[in-house]
């Protein structure tokens, strides 16, 4: 299934699946802008942005603060409309953001059964799927505890279970670590590559931590401010697993956040 959104120009995804029935891409940003209303008029924020993602591709997405990095994905997650162009995806993307956005009075179980069923997996194939899934995060056994008897790493391997079993080719994720501690950050980091690298899902990871891009990607993307446009772009050849404290991954760490630096500059002076 491709779902584009409302502007996407569906010859685009005709002629990519029209030989192999699958894309050649998880997905394909073409000249998207976004403006927002402002208090002096429209405030460009994404300008001419074009970026395709290939399938089972990691991409980290990085930038100063207010840059448009959520803006971005939530264009591509199809949650609003770019102003121009278009953004087209391999199937309905799935979604993570730096708040877990669990249900509260479910259990972690409940929880990622939900998103089976609304996914349409049949109820007797659901309980047993949310204990593979708890199992790929590590959290074998958890599949009856309630949310407050977990801790913020925890919450966060629920959310990226349930996230899971959404069977996307795309996972969209927004700072899913930044409230966590350096520690569980990290193992976070093990266990994302990890499962990455086991089911072959594309992320799309969005941070403005340089380290952590570097940890975690194979092409590391840096937009500008006001308005955003892809400043430079960076492939990561450091083989994984990488450790975030590995001299390759320090030494990359500097010139991203060099040019990021300059980036912040440019933009303070205008
Ligand atoms: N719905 C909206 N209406 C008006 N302005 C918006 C809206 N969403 C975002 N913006 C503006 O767009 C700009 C980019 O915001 P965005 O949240 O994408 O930045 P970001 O790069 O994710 O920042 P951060 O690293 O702080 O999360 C900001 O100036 C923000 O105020
Ligand atoms: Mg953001």
């Amino acid at each position: 299934m491709t779902v584009t959104t409302p502007l996407a120009q569906a010859a685009t995804t005709a002629a990519a699946t029209a030989h192999t029935g699958a894309t050649a891409w998880a997905a394909r940003i073409e000249h998207v802008s976004k403006s927002f209303p402002g208090p002096a008029g429209q405030q460009l924020v994404l300008d001419d942005i074009s970026l395709d993602i290939a399938p089972g591709e990691f991409i980290t997405l990085l930038g100063a603060s207010g840059c448009g990095k959520s803006t971005l994905l939530n264009l591509v997650a199809g949650l609003d409309r770019p102003t121009a162009g278009s953004v087209t995806t391999d199937g309905r993307p799935a979604l993570m953001f730096q708040e877990h956005a669990l249900f509260p009075w479910l259990t972690a179980g409940r929880n990622i059964e939900l998103a089976l069923r609304l996914r349409g997996v049949p109820r007797g194939r659901r309980r047993e799927r949310a204990e593979e899934l708890l199992e790929l995060v590590r959290l074998k056994g958890a599949h009856g505890k309630r949310l407050h008897e977990l801790s913020g790493g925890m919450r966060q391997r629920v959310a990226l279970a349930r996230a899971l079993a959404q069977d996307s080719r795309l996972l969209l994720m927004d700072e899913p670590f930044a409230a966590l501690d350096a520690i569980t950050r990290d193992v976070l980091h093990d266990e994302l590559t990890r499962i990455w690298a086991e089911t072959g899902v594309c992320v799309l990871f969005v941070t403005h931590n340089v380290r952590e891009a570097v940890r975690l990607a194979q092409r590391v993307i840096l937009l500008s401010s006001r308005p955003g446009r892809i400043a430079r772009q960076w492939t990561v050849g450091i083989p994984q697993p990488r450790r975030i404290e590995d001299a390759a991954v320090a030494e990359l760490s500097v010139e991203i956040t060099e040019e990021l630096r300059g980036e912040i500059r440019r933009h303070g002076r205008r």
